[in-house]
């Protein structure tokens, strides 16, 4: 074995050479990485034993992409052309060997061997678009050549980790090999290719798989049609057809300097600096200061879900999805039901929409049991409540699972906003007891909000915090308080939202400010979706707000066909002059003026309070970090990635300006609103608050 630097290794079988990239924990593409395959590269091109080389990884996966930590300096030499081009114009024979995941530029150097093999379980991807990037090694011009323009756009578009097995029907790989196998089938494959005297095949001389392309003049308009409404706001999606446009019709070289010129521009854009940042946060969740990895965790193989409406359903979807069984029990025969109807509706359409196969959802429904008996809980290793919001009836239903479930098994509230300590306290275990706070969909949404009370034992939390990573849900850690992190924030939004509309604003005027800013709805559209009348109730109903009128009126939301707006038969809104009749007509009842309000003013009015009480969760310790406040808000409600959360963007309109902003409105945001001392400190000491951790 001949050491080439700290994470490269030079290793002979014969007469093919072995490159071991050994830089854990991804292989990501370092500068010392590149410069290793580089000096092993080209030792053994100088040395006469060796016929072929294979460029193969240590530990759980081949090159998973750039080293994204450098991307904020100019990167040292040798940048990924030069890598590539010593690779590709190499003169033996050069093999990757791929195993776990060959990702971003991981991907684009396997592209620029002349051959690849992998096995079975690997999967490939160019997942660039998801930091903001196109790839920018070559892949936007080596891909499409390989797997032809759409497939390529395909994965470019979606960043999706596509199996081995596929590229092998598509022509990326050349060849998959036994699982446990891939050094010594690697090296058999070389000796087969030098044996064979076979070419050194270079994928950018390919020319075959872009002649449909050529042939079809609306591809491209197509393409930007079908990702037009998802990608709205992001550059890359753009920048990657415009790269596949280069490449069908500009010679290789030419589309090259196409791609690089659109690689440099995202690397700086401010885009791709908050997806990059969100990258990092998603994966700073994890790290709980006092809860170090290792700490003990309960095994949980059985749920147990208490109310089978809207969430029970779309949670025991969740578990089922992970294979694991879940018992789910209801107060009648008539609401069970209803909820198991809904999640077999849910699985069918995923068929419909070629997501599962029907084997799939069977062996997935015959995982979820239905009964009335909390009885049947005994054994599970932990149950999660989801009945209706209301603390006497969760008080009930805790005091009778702590009686029944087994000793040590954790008990868990899906509540919105309850005192989790409150419900924690009316049983022996309050220990065990913790707040799941999924989003609805249950089942889609990827936030789970995990709630520790005062009492919650470490271990239940880290059992709670890698179930979560099982069921590939995104946990942040909160603490108790009215609405925890999201929903407290959007309490704060809501709050200004309903104060402009008595100011002369209408719902759609705010909702459009909302959209624009990249959110997927505002909070109108969000209230007609949920329903106006969650928490309404017809007997004490005495007109004392908009939303109070309009359910009175039988405005109740989409599911009604009215509420803010007007809904078509599919669901499409329109602004109602109806709405506008009743706001017009409830405000000149409060004899208030009315004035118009600017998109700079609603925008400003429904983000800052937002800004100010994250900061005042972050004082309050509810979270540990802020960036957890930028995840929730990125995978429970949609923030665009690309504004990377709301703290981010504080810091992206300077929190000196929020203040000043606050203060200025400050008269207009309610009695009970008050500017966080934290804010105000990190505004005037001019520091930036994403980066905020607290220590414990
Ligand atoms: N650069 C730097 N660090 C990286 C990294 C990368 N490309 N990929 C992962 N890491 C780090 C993570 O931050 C994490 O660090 P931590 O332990 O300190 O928190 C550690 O590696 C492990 O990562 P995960 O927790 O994500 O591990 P998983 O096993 O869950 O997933 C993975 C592994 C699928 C490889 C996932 O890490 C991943 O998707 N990585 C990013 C892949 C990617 O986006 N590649 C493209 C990069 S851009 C590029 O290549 C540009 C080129 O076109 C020029
Ligand atoms: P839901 O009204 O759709 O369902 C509640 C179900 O619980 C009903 O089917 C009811 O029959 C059943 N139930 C009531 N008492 C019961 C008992 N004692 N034993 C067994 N079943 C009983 O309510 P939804 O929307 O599913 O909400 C459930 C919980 O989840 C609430 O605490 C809510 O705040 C929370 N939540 C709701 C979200 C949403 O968007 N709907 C989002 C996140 C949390």
């Amino acid at each position: 074995m001949t050491t080439i630097n700290a994470v490269t290794d030079l290793v002979f079988d014969d007469d093919v050479a072995l490159l071991v990239i050994d830089s854990p924990p991804v292989n990501a593409l370092s500068h010392a990485v590149r410069e290793g395959i580089v000096a092993g590269v080209r030792r053994a091109l100088d040395d006469p034993r060796v016929k072929a080389i294979v460029l193969i990884c240590k530990g759980k996966t081949f090159m998973a992409g750039a080293d994204i930590t450098e991307f904020g300096a100019p990167l040292k030499a040798p940048d990924f052309l030069e890598l590539e081009a010593v690779i590709e114009n190499a003169s033996k024979p050069i093999v990757a060997a791929i195993h776990g995941t060959a990702l971003g530029g991981g991907l684009e150097v396997a592209l620029c061997c002349h051959y690849r093999v992998a096995v079975p379980s690997a999967k490939c991807g160019l997942p660039e678009v998801h930091l903001g990037l196109i790839p920018g090694a070559g892949g936007t011009q080596r891909l499409p050549r390989l797997v032809g323009v759409e497939q390529a756009a395909e994965m470019m578009l979606s960043g999706e980790h596509v199996p081995a097995t596929t590229l092998r029907e598509l022509g990326a790989i050349d060849e998959l090999v036994p699982e446990d196998q891939l050094r010594d089938a690697a090296v058999e494959f070389a000796g087969r290719i030098v044996q064979a005297g076979a070419a050194l095949k270079k994928v950018r001389d390919l020319d075959e798989k872009l002649h449909a392309a050529r042939a079809d003049s609306s591809l491209f308009a197509a393409l930007r049609q079908r990702i037009e409404k998802k990608t709205r706001g992001f550059r890359a999606p753009e920048y990657i057809i415009r790269c596949l446009e280069a490449a069908v019709t500009l010679p290789f070289d030419e589309a090259m300097k196409v791609e690089q010129k659109l690689f440099a521009e995202l690397l700086h854009s401010p885009e791709s600096l908050a997806q990059r940042y969100v990258f990092f946060a998603e994966r700073q969740v994890w790290k709980i200061p006092d809860i170090p990895e290792g700490t003990p965790t309960l095994p949980v193989e059985k749920i147990g879900i208490v109310g089978a409406g809207t969430m029970g359903g779309g949670i025991a979807m969740c578990f089922a999805n992970a294979g694991l069984p879940v018992t789910i029990v209801e107060a009648n025969q008539e609401a069970l039901d209803r909820g198991l109807t809904v999640v077999r509706k849910n699985y069918e359409s995923a068929i419909k929409r070629g997501r599962l196969s029907p084997e799939e959802v069977a062996q997935r429904m015959a995982l979820i049991e239905g009964t009335l008996e909390l009885g049947s809980l005994a054994d599970a290793d932990l149950v999660i409540e989801a009945v209706f919001e209301d603390m006497s009836i969760k008080q009930d239903v805790f005091r009778k699972l702590d009686a029944i479930v087994k000793p040590g098994a954790l008990l868990a509230t899906n509540t919105s906003a309850l005192n989790i300590d409150e419900i924690a306290n009316v049983t022996r275990r309050p220990e065990a007891v913790l707040g799941l706070h999924f989003f609805s969909p249950a089942n889609v949404m990827r936030l789970l909000e995990v709630v520790r009370t005062r009492r919650t034992s470490k271990s239940a939390i880290a059992t709670a915090m890698r179930l979560a990573k099982r069921i590939g849900k995104i946990a942040v850690l909160v603490g108790v308080c009215p609405g925890f992190v999201g929903n407290r924030m959007l309490f704060a939004r809501q709050e200004q939202a309903n104060a402009m509309l008595l100011e002369g604003a209408m719902p759609w005027d705010i909702d459009r400010v909302l959209y624009e800013f990249g959110m997927p709805m505002g909070p109108f559209a969000m209230a007609d979706l949920a329903g106006l009348d969650l928490g309404w109730n017809k007997e004490t109903s005495k007109s004392a707000t908009i939303r109070e009128v309009l359910c009175e009126m039988d405005r109740r939301g989409q599911k009604t066909g009215a509420g803010y707006y007007d809904y078509d038969e599919h669901r499409n809104a329109r602004p109602s002059p109806d709405t506008e009749k009743i706001i017009r007509d409830f405000v000149r009842k409060t004899g208030r003026p009315t004035r118009t309000l600017s998109a700079q003013e609603i925008l400003e009015r429904c983000l800052y309070p937002m800004i100010n009480e994250g900061a005042k969760i972050l004082e309050e310790r509810i979270v540990v970090r802020a960036s957890d406040i930028d995840v929730v808000w990125i995978n429970g409600y949609g923030w665009p990635a690309y504004r990377g959360g709301p703290m981010y963007y504080a810091d992206t309109i300077g929190l000196h300006t929020v203040v000043q902003k606050l203060e200025e409105h400050a008269p207009k945001l309610g009695r009970g609103f008050s500017i966080s001392p934290l804010l105000r400190q990190l505004a005037a000491e001019g520091k930036r608050i994403h980066e905020l951790r607290l220590e414990q």
